[in-house]
């Protein structure tokens, strides 16, 4: 079909519902980008997990050596770039995200020619390499922090990271409320070195984690020299961690929340008397209502804006191609999340509101409209994404009823989602987010319709949050395990041997590469026919407008760019079928169609001849 946008479709034909009066939206919601684009625009971005993708030397921990040998899978899959969560020197209390030397790599993964190694055989197979950078903190064992402890109160080292007295006569009390992000306190009381309890530190996440002081000129410094090191070594980019956490609130002042959280909003401000807690997945309705004018005195504070700023202009002197950078900024609402992708500051930021959005076609339609809006309102384009590594897999996530509270890891003692329900829904869901125009990042497993661990016994559990309360928060564990490659082999092929730092549940094994490559319909085989079919119709560069008539619980939407066919798209969350227009012609399905209609929970691809 070679219709533009603003024509209204006339009326179609269809096999079984003949008032079914399909017409475009007369006004794209986004405008397509130009045919020269720059490739982070539309690209699909695929993270490692490094401890669970491969693991070379058999230790049960997934590592570079074991990553490089596996790209040709990513190649295979047709994604542009890869994204690898932390591999740096580590201590490992937060699973890498507590970097002790930001410049080599902890010996569990190798070394840094293997990281060399690894970003040639990527370049080589034409996947860009984005690494992760975590400026918020380091680890207590980075040598600036052992020194800020060994100098003392007062001292040069102590104000590269945020050192308080405490309150109370005695200063034993913590020098505010705040709350850190995995539990508990998020100050920890030092011992000096005359052996009595002295000052305090904050740390945003795990006491292991302390947060540097963001308005020290040497810690910039550091980060702009930390950037430069890895751009010689020819990455792609960076994933920035807590973005908008770098800089708080002058005077550290008490929030008045209850409890922190990474998003940059306070949650006791929830005003329409909805219990206070995690974020709902629910529909718009069921939200609660957030006043986006309080803002929390750890999150979002404008003066992470220069930071990225300055990052920006390095890598814009790396020249052509961009360089990039991409923000993990937990940030409501979308108009406050879009200034961190400012055309001088950051070129991607997550989309957490889709990673949210409940499964109805009214969230999806409105999260999916706001989104593109915010992002074009400063030039940027959206991104799309459904999983990473801190959260439950959407394999997992749409096997509850839309409107679950979203949760932070399943148990075994937990409601368990349907296992079916959940992937049926989950290849739905990624068939309409690639069919999206802007960026997509796809999370290790997903293209093997991966569901969480959700019955891991406590003493393997690893995610600092568990310990920190108790067991009350289930943790991210579920979502980490190491991926199955082989149905036959030890570990699943994860490795050359049984050894896996988390257990693989049974059931992996129906999900191996092993049994899916080839297979039609396999949710791996789904994959590749949707990303070589964006790509062959430049799906993210397209431009998207919402087709009418199909009723409250569908989706549906054309994309593709002015010179080219544009795409039917059509994701049924309704119960009843729908009907394809006539003279449809079925690029990609997520299921099996049914007498030629869409079932419940699936996304067709068509284009109409
Ligand atoms: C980010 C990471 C998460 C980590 C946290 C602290 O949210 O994605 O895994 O625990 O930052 O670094």
């Amino acid at each position: 079909m070679t219709r533009s946008a603003a024509q209204t479709l006339n009326h179609l034909e269809h096999a079984s519902e003949s008032d079914l009066d399909v017409r475009e939206d007369a006004t794209p919601v986004h405008a397509a980008d130009r045919p020269d684009a720059a490739w982070w625009r539309h690209a699909v971005i695929y993270q490692i997990y490094p401890r669970s993708w491969a693991d070379a030397d058999g230790d049960g921990m997934g590592d570079l050596p074991g990553i490089t040998a596996r790209l040709g899978h990513l190649r295979e899959l047709g994604v542009d770039a890869v994204w690898l969560s932390p591999f740096y020197t580590s201590p490992q209390a937060d699973a890498g995200y507590d970097v002790a030397d930001y410049r080599d790599v902890d010996p569990l993964f190798g070394t840094l020619a293997d990281a060399d190694a690894m970003i040639a055989r990527a370049h080589e197979l034409g996947l860009k390499v984005i690494v992760d950078m975590v400026p918020n903190h380091s680890s207590d064992e980075h040598v600036w922090f052992q020194a800020a402890l060994a100098d003392g109160p007062g001292s040069a080292a102590r104000e590269r990271y945020l050192f308080r007295e405490g309150r109370g006569e005695h200063g034993e009390l913590p020098p505010n409320n705040w709350e850190s992000v995995f539990g508990g306190a998020a100050w920890t009381r030092v011992t000096e070195a005359d052996g009595r309890p002295g000052q305090w530190y904050l740390h945003l996440f795990d006491p292991k984690q302390p947060d540097f002081n963001w308005e020290h000129p040497e810690v910039r410094a550091e980060f702009e020299s930390i950037l430069r090191f890895w751009l010689d070594r020819g990455v792609d980019g960076f994933r920035v961690d807590v973005a908008h956490g770098l800089i708080k609130e002058q005077g550290l002042p008490d929030t008045e929340e209850e409890r922190t959280v990474m998003l940059g909003h306070a949650e006791h401000e929830v005003v329409d008397g909805s219990a206070v807690g995690e974020a709902t997945a629910g529909p718009a309705a069921e939200k609660p209502r957030i006043d986006h004018t309080k803002r929390s005195p750890m999150w979002d504070q404008d003066g992470v804006h220069e930071v990225y700023r300055t990052w920006r202009t390095i890598l814009e002197s790396y020249g052509t191609p961009d360089r990039i950078l991409c923000a993990e900024a937990w940030v409501e609402p979308q108009e406050r999340a879009v200034k961190y992708v400012r055309d001088d500051e950051m070129h991607q930021a997550f989309n957490f509101d889709f990673l949210t959005a409940a499964w109805t076609a009214e969230d999806l339609r409105a999260v999916i409209t706001s989104s593109l809006r915010a992002a074009d309102s400063v030039g940027a384009p959206s991104t799309w994404v459904l999983s990473n590594h801190d959260v439950v897999r959407h394999a997992s996530r749409l096997g509850f009823a839309p409107g679950t509270p979203r949760m932070n890891g399943i148990s075994a003692t937990d409601p368990q989602p349907d296992r079916a329900l959940g992937l049926r829904r989950a290849r739905a869901a990624t068939a309409l987010m690639l069919a999206l125009p802007g960026g997509a990042y796809i999370y290790q497993g997903e293209e093997l319709g991966l569901p969480d661990s959700t019955d891991m016994p406590a003493e393997f559990r690893q995610d600092p949050t568990f310990a920190r309360t108790a067991g009350a928060e289930i943790g991210r564990d579920g979502c980490r395990v190491p991926m199955p490659w082989s149905a036959d082999a030890p570990s699943l092929g994860f490795g050359p041997s049984e050894r896996t730092w988390l257990p693989q549940p049974d059931v992996y094994a129906d999900y191996a590469v092993d049994r899916q490559v080839g297979v039609p319909g396999s949710t791996l085989e789904l994959y590749r026919s949707l990303l070589a079919t964006r790509r062959e119709l430049s799906l993210g560069r397209g431009s998207l407008a919402w087709v009418e008539g199909y009723g409250d619980d569908v989706v549906a939407l054309t994309n593709g760019s002015s010179q080219r066919e544009r795409v039917l798209v059509v994701t049924n969350l309704g119960p009843a079928p729908v009907a394809l227009p006539q003279g449809a012609h079925v690029l990609v399905s997520s299921a099996p169609l049914l007498d030629g209609r869409v079932p419940t929970d699936t996304t067709v691809w068509a284009s109409w001849a």
